[in-house]
């Protein structure tokens, strides 16, 4: 052989060697995935004293249930366990589960589904049936043949809730687990290197204190674990906190859909059994911004309107189609989905719930510097990350936040009897590029919308390029399956945003002209 033609063979085989290399690491299985296989499972020896949760909402739930695998006593505390919620301003916003939430609900109670199923709820393949502009997105149905698509729950979010709730306090892994009807006030510490103890007000005025092993903020868009600190003398750099406004609102029309009403409406076949019968994405350039209508439990269906602040919104039946006549995409919204939705302002009695959405924001300690954070304190769900909502990721994201405690907490010695001085650092730093991804994308994505007010230190021009590349795969997700496939893994939580990047996909986005 030459030396040239020797050459050759060594450079195409370094090639090929990297582009398996590149496949391989961009499809490998996205990590918390394979965390599932320990959710749920107890700790032989008990971590000694209790993990107190300040709320009691979805993050709540999850990190209640996984503290009480690993302590010996877990304290749910929030002042609306045992009435109406109040304070969830979302609470009965119309919600879709993405499917990482079934895979780990179905691990913390295995009788998820049958608790659901009784409260009216659906286990269904998770298909939201998602056009963008109007152009139906694929989903991968070829790649899980004979209707194995993944699953994911159809319930109305209160009935959900309430599930979830009876779940953790009745179910036979809730025996370490008490509630106390009460607010979080602040927290104390005097070494400056763990919270020593936290007080409570009760409901009926009364304080108590109580001494935590573990602090687990949960409390929502509160994010109150960053004022606890802050007065309780830790210094936490002022720009931890990162926020901007999309500037959005949401309708939830809820129908009541007896049989006699049901059989009326115009619903594709394929449609009235998944996730959503119909989503609608506008284009971000436009103002108004999506729809969505879904079946939910016993007899009722709920139709999200979404539209950026200055727009008008929906408040009588009559107004509802003229309303849904302004999104003007690539294709029309289908005739039959105005027919049915036609159907439901007329005969399905509906009510409205009008929600203006808080600005988005992420309680960034991860970038707290080492040691000025309680080696035991940790935030999940909104206390630490709140998305724009209408990717229907809160749920799922609790989920993903307690598979990241889960494994720490799993990882620590088994012999150990308490937790370790770098705790809530591992926690972080665990969960930090879980969470920045999903703020990323959902910002940048917000950014192009004429109505959102940016992040302090970013702009409009932000994250240009991303947006480019979305529209461009959105465009080859609904044409191409493999990458309908990655993109609707990811939207899911069941695979790592790499998988857009492995050199088949890139390669399919970057030839695909954007459609918008
Ligand atoms: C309009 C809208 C639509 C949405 N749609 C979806 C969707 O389709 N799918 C989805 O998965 N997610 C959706 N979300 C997001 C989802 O609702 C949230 O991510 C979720 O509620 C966050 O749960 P959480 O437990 O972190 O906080 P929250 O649900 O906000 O609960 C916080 C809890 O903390 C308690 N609390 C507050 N302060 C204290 C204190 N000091 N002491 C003790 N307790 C305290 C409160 O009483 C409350 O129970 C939507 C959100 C909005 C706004
Ligand atoms: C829904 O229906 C189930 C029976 O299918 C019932 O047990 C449940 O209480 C109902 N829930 C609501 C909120 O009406
Ligand atoms: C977000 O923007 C909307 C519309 O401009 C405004 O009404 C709302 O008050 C803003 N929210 C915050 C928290 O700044």
């Amino acid at each position: 052989m030459s030396s040239t033609s020797a050459w050759i063979a060594s450079s195409a085989c370094l090639i090929v060697t990297g582009y398996l290399l590149w496949e391989r690491i961009c499809k490998s299985r996205a990590e918390w995935i394979g965390e599932l296989d320990k959710l749920g499972q107890p700790r032989a020896q008990k971590l000694s004293g209790s993990a107190i949760v300040c709320g009691g909402s979805i993050a709540g739930i999850v990190a209640a249930r996984i503290c009480a695998d690993h302590f010996e006593n877990v304290i749910l505390v929030d002042p609306e366990m045992n009435k109406a919620k109040t304070r969830i301003l979302q609470y009965n916003a119309a919600h879709a589960f993405l499917s990482l939430f079934l895979d780990g609900a179905r691990r913390l109670w295995p009788t998820f589904d049958n608790e659901m199923r009784a409260a009216g709820g659906r286990i269904v393949p998770a298909d939201l049936q998602l056009h963008y502009s109007g152009v139906a997105l694929l989903a991968p149905y070829s790649e899980y043949p004979s209707g194995g698509l993944p699953r994911s729950l159809v319930l109305r979010r209160a009935n959900a809730q309430d599930v979830l709730q009876k779940l953790l306090l009745q179910g036979p892994q809730s025996v370490n687990i008490a509630v106390i009807d009460g607010i979080v006030k602040n927290v104390q510490s005097t070494d400056k290197a763990t919270i020593e103890s936290l007080t409570v007000r009760k409901l009926d005025g009364t304080q108590i204190s109580l001494n935590p092993a573990l602090v687990v903020d949960c409390t929502g868009s509160t994010q109150a674990g960053l004022k606890w600190l802050r007065s309780a003398g830790f210094s936490i750099p002022d720009d931890i906190r990162h926020s901007y406004n999309a500037s959005l609102r949401y309708v939830t029309l809820c129908f009541t859909v007896p049989n006699a009403l049901e059989v009326r409406l115009p619903i594709p076949e394929a449609a009235i059994g998944t996730l959503a019968v119909y989503t609608y994405i506008e284009h971000y350039k436009q103002t108004s911004c999506f729809i969505a209508l879904i079946k939910t439990d016993n007899h009722t269906m709920q139709l999200i309107l979404g539209d950026a602040c200055d727009g008008p919104l929906p408040r009588k039946a009559p107004e509802v189609v003229p309303f849904l006549s302004t999104f003007q995409g690539r294709e029309p919204i289908p005739s039959w989905f105005l027919e049915v939705v036609t159907l439901l302002c007329e005969s399905g009695n509906p009510s409205f719930d009008i929600i203006k959405i808080p600005a988005q924001s992420y309680v960034q300690y991860h970038n707290i510097p080492k040691g000025a954070l309680p080696s035991n304190f940790i935030a999940l769900g909104d206390a630490n990350l709140q998305l724009n909502p209408v990717h229907g990721q809160g749920f799922a994201k609790s989920i993903l936040n307690g598979l990241t405690l889960s494994s720490i907490l799993h990882a620590i010695d088994s012999r150990a009897n308490s937790l370790p001085k770098d705790f809530s650092t591992r926690y972080f730093k665990k969960s930090a590029p879980r969470t920045k991804s999903l703020w990323d994308a959902t910002r940048l994505h917000d950014y192009g919308s004429s109505t959102c007010e940016p992040m302090m230190g970013e702009t409009k021009n932000t994250g240009r390029f991303i947006r480019w590349f979305e529209l461009k795969m959105i465009s080859a997700a609904t044409k191409d399956e493999e990458v309908a496939s990655a993109l609707w893994h990811v939207r899911h939580m069941l695979a790592a945003e790499t998988v857009l990047f492995a050199p088949r996909i890139l390669w399919k986005v970057l030839v695909t002209p954007s459609l918008f």
